[in-house]
């Protein structure tokens, strides 16, 4: 069944395709919002869905020209539904509903963070097969997932008890004066930095449990900020990252010691360090690691295709009453 995926939930738009071999990308085009934000320090939701109602178009003609595929000869369709901002939901949705009534085909709408989960899928070394063990590192969600079969159950091992891992790196870098978003740029200054010059709190929310909690790292920024004039960015910039991926990879890898398979997904997983040591840490655990491709960790509609697709292929649809969801738990997924 080759699957056209629908991407909105934030600040990216996105279209992919997926070839009914089912490892087989054959278009991937994403919009980022990033210089519309840009001045705002931060993403204002009301601007994104007006921008994603202006490129949907063009954006999904762009994804078939790359596919040289037409309209008619995609099977099925998968938007994401939830969670992310409602009214950039809404507009991914009803355009997928338009599309299925033009083309008769059936649509499905899809879990955010399942399509992330499918990221490894999209590359031709595959999934690591299941169960596998899953980081979940994005701008919104950090999560340990514990992934049974693929299209799950899912089991949330840990999560963080307040703020997402790229939210850190993004407030960290907006009090910094750095802009938005945060974590490229922290990940940037951090390589020409020294990251024992400054020390940092832990994040770990407790030794003995899986959780995150990364709020009290935003007031130690805050602190240190108004405190020092003179703070050398790139070595507050080489802690910080430092003090955050090692937080992150001491409990996965921990998480991970049951199933000897890991993956890494989401916008934080393009961060060099988190890549970099992810390897060399699993390697000597013993732990297979899949890292996908920096393109597939970030928003994109190929991975909502996927996900998508294996549903759609058992028979699940949806119907022209699907609604956007902002909270949707993982682990209620069937
Ligand atoms: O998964 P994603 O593209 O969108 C959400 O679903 O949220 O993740 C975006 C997040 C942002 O917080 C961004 O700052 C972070 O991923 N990010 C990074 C890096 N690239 C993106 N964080 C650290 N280092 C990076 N290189
Ligand atoms: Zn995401």
């Amino acid at each position: 069944m080759r699957v056209l995926g629908i991407e909105s939930s934030c600040d990216e738009l996105s279209f992919g395709i997926v070839e009914p071999d089912e490892h087989t990308v054959s278009a991937n085009v994403v919009h980022s919002q990033i210089d519309l934000h840009r001045r705002f320090g931060g993403i204002v939701p009301e601007v994104a869905s007006r921008d994603h109602v202006r490129r949907l178009e063009v954006l999904l003609q762009e994804a078939l020209d790359t596919a040289s595929c037409e309209l008619e000869a995609v099977d099925g369709l998968a938007v994401t539904c939830g969670p992310g901002l409602v009214g950039s939901l809404l507009c991914g949705i009803e355009f997928a509903k338009g599309l299925a009534l033009a083309t008769k085909r059936p649509f499905l709408g899809v879990h955010h963070l399942e399509g992330h989960l499918c990221a490894p899928e999209l590359e031709s070394e595959g999934s690591l097969g299941t169960p596998f063990t899953c980081l979940l590192v994005s701008g919104g969600h950090t999560q340990i997932v514990h992934v049974e079969a693929p299209g799950g159950p899912y089991r949330i091992l840990g999560r963080s008890r307040d703020d997402a891992a790229g939210e850190a790196f993004d407030k960290s870098a907006k009090l910094l004066g750095l802009g938005y978003p945060g974590g490229p740029a922290i990940d940037r200054l951090a390589e020409e930095g020294d990251p024992d010059r400054y020390d940092f709190p832990t994040m770990m929310a407790g030794k003995d449990n899986l959780d995150f909690s990364f709020s009290g790292l935003k007031t130690h920024v805050r602190r240190r900020v108004e405190e020092s004039a003179d703070l050398d960015l790139a070595d507050f910039c080489a802690g910080l990252r430092r003090a955050i991926v090692d937080n992150l990879l001491r409990k996965a890898l921990r998480a991970a010691r049951e199933t000897r398979a890991l993956v890494i997904v989401g916008g934080v997983a393009a961060n060099r360090l988190l890549r970099s040591e992810a390897t060399r840490r699993s390697n000597a655990a013993g732990i297979a690691l899949r890292l996908p491709s920096k393109d597939f960790c970030t928003d994109n509609g190929a991975m909502i295709a996927r996900a998508g697709q294996r549903r759609l292929m058992r028979g699940q649809r949806s119907s022209f009453g699907l609604d956007p969801r902002a909270r949707w738990p993982l682990e209620t997924l069937r």
